[in-house]
């Protein structure tokens, strides 16, 4: 879908008003809701009017004075982005006397400003160039010998963008976008009069700054001085494709701005429905990975991990890899072998890789990334509220009067989300941040939390039982919603048992360490302070009670009528961009499409009848179980698109014995990651750049992913999975994804409406989408849940059996970092780097005191799985007995330490609770050692892998 580069402006926000006036706007009538500017009327009605300070992203100002109007009965000339129009005014935006001022204004600003247009990089996509043209600018009267900024120093800092203070209009659309959009007050104007410039932090460069480098500064600027590099290495871009970010499940709409097949720049879409037109730094500039040179374009084969891997054409690699499949089958039965579906690979791709293992491998030993981390939110919310999937959009965070963050850290993980909340909290509603560490969101410019219940790792359980504890022997509970909305006996049983005096914060106090008062502050203000909306993330369900965790979440949203409306909800913050897509399609061994068991008869017929084929009744195995069924024998061939098990899943030296056992592992991937050294056939994966499909984000939201070059390997991977399966002979034949996700919407009823034609029409879709919800459904469970009366379940809190002792007195909890992503197979191949180059430990400085541990000294980390060597960090985020890491980088090892326990119900392992020993030390790990030597013999297997004679001329 091609766009228009550059999308009107309206010059300041829309309004929502039930009220409208009509005005007169050279001498045209227009009707507008109350409350919007002249400006924006009038550009609603087609008249431009001319602007410098004024951008339809940011509150207006009233500093440039090149809007001024004329308003029939007032005197002087009122600036139209800052006056609202009323009924009956007459206004005209043209006139002698303004052109005059509005020249006047235009001199000024070119008086000091370099007269390089035909060099400057914003050449063609300039606002002072635009309004210049539009005033009629002809001359400066001044000259330009004045006194000007013209020698003023480049700031090239920060590694995507320059600030080029020669070019500065201080319009301050940089500073209020960063206060007002991103929400970080990283600029301020300093100076006063001719002196003020824009400036980071103290006068600091930006990268020395408070800047999280969102580049909603850039995206305000409407000079060339907040430029981005590749626009200034690569001139302006000569179209654009609407697609979607592959990074986090927020899922921001993004235009590439392209030359030819190359990217410019990717800019957030104005219209995205998600994001709204901000963007984070991965989405904004974090793209280059996809044409990193480390990229692996042609498919390679090995017989053993040992052998140098060899390149080889399409179809020698596919008919290899079939003919392993089928060979493995025939020894060791037809359940020896399975396929891992990628949470970032699209909609249309992991539903072929689910339908290939339950249709051409012929059973369901599929699973997806999701096992390791909201596979408890699909169980606990389809237990209790009937949906596995979030209940609210983003936007609807603009209607909370208090937000419940637990287990999540959206400032570095959803920060596009996180800028959404952070409005709503300068608003006024209040913030309760339940999370070991002091998280940014405690306490940020203009945002307090009101409440941190800063409990011990493990501990959600009985801390969302004695918040509900308060709400039930207090009498806060939404009575008649309880009533109306939700099972009586469960309830009743839930009540009483809530009410228990062991569960009494008072009680619990000892468990998680909270003080029994802020628990009851915050229940209080929870149940009490208007539309409450929960949001969590990993730290809620990456645990042995991460199931028994989420249906406590929604057991307090349903005892205090939180669902069902705006400003209210469950709301898990998903990980990878497309792990709620992956889930929906189908990637679970014990789940059809659309969350339907395998043993029911009724969809496994549906399935049978369209795919022609017996389905298994039975489930297979998880991913864990593959790994256990590996070393034990019976499992020996796995298809893994696009994951990097060895790196994101726990224990890994359990996870590497692994894989060694196995005979034939095929990796899907665009690098050479951890799993692929493994690997006995390596098919090049193509970028989200490279695709059509769709991902579907963290409110169900399903959008577009648009192709905006050729894959880069020949193929995308949803074709070469068609081709995967044609070998083993079962037939697949799609011309275009489109047709695939046809095929899903018509055997999955919460898909029923969905199509690619109609995803065009209305930008995205959230499902269920069907007949009786056409648009979608933006918030679920209105009139009532999914499942009919929401249910109740007792949420008996148990230790988990990871326990501190005197070996392991420590609990290591592990999380993300904003600038990079998951296993940082692609954050790595960037410039993010520049903040964040290896995974560190955060330890409270009195636990590292005690162990003579210094600010950036080595220290082993160890754990009953294993140990791994990392710097320190010294960190007052951390509570004393805490330690925190990050599992970004291979080199770390930080799953090395990680154990095996995991989620009583889905088997998601427990990150985030490990008893472990930090101790100061001089050198690498065993482990690490170990990795270094395997891993330097697998890139010079790599390097010596060899083009072998090919009759397949589709590999250049
Ligand atoms: S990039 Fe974002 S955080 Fe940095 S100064 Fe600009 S708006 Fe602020
Ligand atoms: S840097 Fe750009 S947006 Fe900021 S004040 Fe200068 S011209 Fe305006
Ligand atoms: S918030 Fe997530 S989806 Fe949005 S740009 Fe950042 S990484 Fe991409
Ligand atoms: S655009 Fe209105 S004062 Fe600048």
């Amino acid at each position: 879908m091609l766009e228009q580069l550059n999308e009107k402006d309206f010059g300041t926000p829309k309004r929502i008003s039930e009220q409208e006036v009509t005005l007169e706007i050279d001498g045209m009538q227009v009707t507008v809701a109350a409350g919007t500017s002249i400006m924006r009327a009038a550009a609603e009605g087609g008249v431009n009017v001319p602007k410098l300070c004024a951008t339809d992203s940011l509150e207006p100002f009233g500093s440039c004075r090149l809007c001024l109007v004329e308003i029939e009965g007032r005197k002087g000339y009122p600036a139209s982005c800052t006056t609202p129009a009323e009924q009956g005014m007459k206004v005209r935006t043209q006139s002698p006397k303004l052109q005059a001022l509005r020249k006047g204004v235009m001199e000024l600003y070119i008086s000091d400003h370099p007269l390089d247009c035909l060099t400057c990089a914003a050449n063609g996509n300039c606002e002072l160039q635009d309004m210049a043209g539009v005033t009629g600018l002809r001359e400066v009267r001044y000259g330009y010998g004045g006194e000007n900024h013209l020698d003023s120093k480049k700031d090239e800092s920060n590694p995507y963008f320059t600030y080029d203070a020669s070019k500065c209009i201080v319009c301050n659309r940089c500073v209020r976008a960063c206060e007002e959009t991103q929400g970080t007050y990283a600029l301020t104007i300093s100076g006063r009069g001719f002196e003020s410039r824009v400036s980071p932090g103290q006068d600091q460069p930006f990268m020395d700054s408070e800047c999280v480098s969102c580049g909603a500064c850039v995206q305000a600027c409407p000079t060339a001085t907040l430029l981005e590099k590749t626009v200034i290495e690569m001139g302006q871009a000569e179209h654009s494709v609407v697609t979607t970010c592959a990074y986090c499940g927020v899922g921001c709409s993004f235009k590439a701005e392209m030359k030819g097949s190359e990217v410019v720049r990717m800019v957030p879409a104005k219209d995205g429905q998600a994001n709204e037109g901000h963007s984070c730094v991965k989405g904004r500039f974090a793209w280059g990975y996809a044409t990193h040179k480390d990229r692996i374009l042609k498919p390679m084969i090995r017989s053993k991990i040992t052998d140098p891997w060899q390149e080889v054409s399409w179809d020698e690699a596919l008919d290899y890899a079939a003919a392993e499949f089928r060979r493995i089958q025939k020894k060791y039965g037809r359940d020896s072998i399975g396929g891992i579906v990628s949470s970032r690979c699209t909609n249309e791709e992991g539903y072929l890789v689910q339908k290939l293992v339950r249709t051409a491998f012929g059973n369901n030993n599929v699973d997806t990334c999701a096992r390791v981390c909201h596979s408890p939110t699909g169980y606990g919310l389809k237990q209790t509220l009937g949906e596995s999937a979030g209940t609210q959009t983003f936007k609807s965070v603009e209607h909370s009067d208090v937000i419940l963050v637990i287990g999540a850290n959206p400032t570095d993980a959803h920060p596009v989300f996180a800028s959404r909340m952070k409005k709503r909290l300068r608003e006024g509603a209040k913030l309760i941040v339940i999370d070991p560490r002091h998280i940014d969101l405690v306490r940020s410019p203009h945002v307090q939390a009101e409440f941190h219940l800063p409990l011990k790792p493990g501990t959600n359980v009985a801390m969302l039982s004695s918040l509900a504890h308060v709400i039930v022997t207090e009498g806060l509970m939404a009575t008649d919603f309880i009533a109306q909305r939700c099972e009586d006996k469960a309830f009743e049983q839930w009540r009483d048992f809530v009410a228990l005096p062991e569960n009494s914060p008072e009680a619990m106090q000892q468990v998680t360490g909270v003080s029994a008062e802020l628990v009851r502050g915050a229940a209080r203000l929870f149940a009490t302070g208007g539309n409450a909306a929960i949001y969590y993330g990993l730290g809620v369900t990456e645990h042995a009670q991460g199931s028994t965790a989420v249906m406590g979440i929604a057991n307090l949203a349903m005892a205090t009528g939180n669902i069902g409306r705006e400003g209210v909800g469950v709301n898990p913050l998903r990980g990878q961009n497309n792990v709620q897509g992956s889930c929906d399609i189908g990637s679970f061994p014990h789940e059809l499409p659309g969350y339907r068991h395998v043993s029911d008869s009724t969809t496994r017929h549906l399935f049978e009848q369209a795919w022609g084929v017996e389905i298994q009744p039975e489930p297979g195995l998880r991913i864990p179980n593959m790994f256990d069924a590996a070393l034990d024998g019976s499992f020996r061939g796995l298809y893994c698109q696009g994951e990097d098990i060895v790196q994101s899943d726990p224990n890994t030296q359990h996870v590497t014995a692994a894989l060694s056992a196995m005979e034939c592992i095929v990796v899907q991937d665009i690098f050479m990651n951890e799993t692929a050294m493994y690997a006995h056939v390596f098919l090049p994966g193509s970028s989200f750049l490279e695709k059509d499909g769709t991902f579907t984000n963290a409110e169900r939201r399903i959008s577009r992913v648009r192709k905006v070059m050729p894959p880069k390997a020949v193929y995308a991977d949803w074709e070469v999975t068609v081709q995967l399966a044609n070998r083993l002979g079962y037939r697949m034949d799609y011309a275009h994804p489109s047709e695939i996700m046809d095929e899903i919407a018509r055997l999955t009823p919460t898909f029923h409406g969905v199509s690619y034609e109609k995803l065009d029409r209305l930008g995205s879709i959230q499902w269920p989408c069907n007949d009786d919800a056409p648009l979608g459904t933006p918030i679920m469970h209105v009139d009532q849940f999914v499942r009919g009366k929401g249910k109740f379940i007792i949420t008996k809190y148990v230790a988990t059996d990871e326990k501190v002792t005197r070996k392991f007195p420590l609990i290591l909890t592990t999380g993300r970092i904003l600038s990079q992503y998951n296993v940082g197979a692609q954050t790595r191949r960037t410039e993010n780097v520049q903040w964040h180059e290896q995974d560190l430990l955060e330890i409270h400085p009195h636990d590292a005191e005690e162990r003579g541990i210094r600010d950036g000294g080595w220290v082993s980390i160890h754990s009953r799985a294993g140990d791994t060597v990392l710097r320190a960090k010294l960190s007052e985020r951390m509570q004393p007995g805490v330690v925190y890491t990050t599992f970004h980088f291979p080199e770390s090892g930080a799953n090395v330490i990680t154990t095996e326990n995991s989620d009583w119900a889905t088997n998601c392992p427990e990150y985030k609770v490990t008893a472990v020993q930090v101790m100061p030390v001089t050198e690498p790990s065993e482990w690490q050692k170990k990795y270094t030597r395997f891993s330097r013999v697998q890139h010079e297997l790599l390097g010596k892998a060899k083009l072998s004679p090919s009759k397949d001329k589709s590999v250049a």
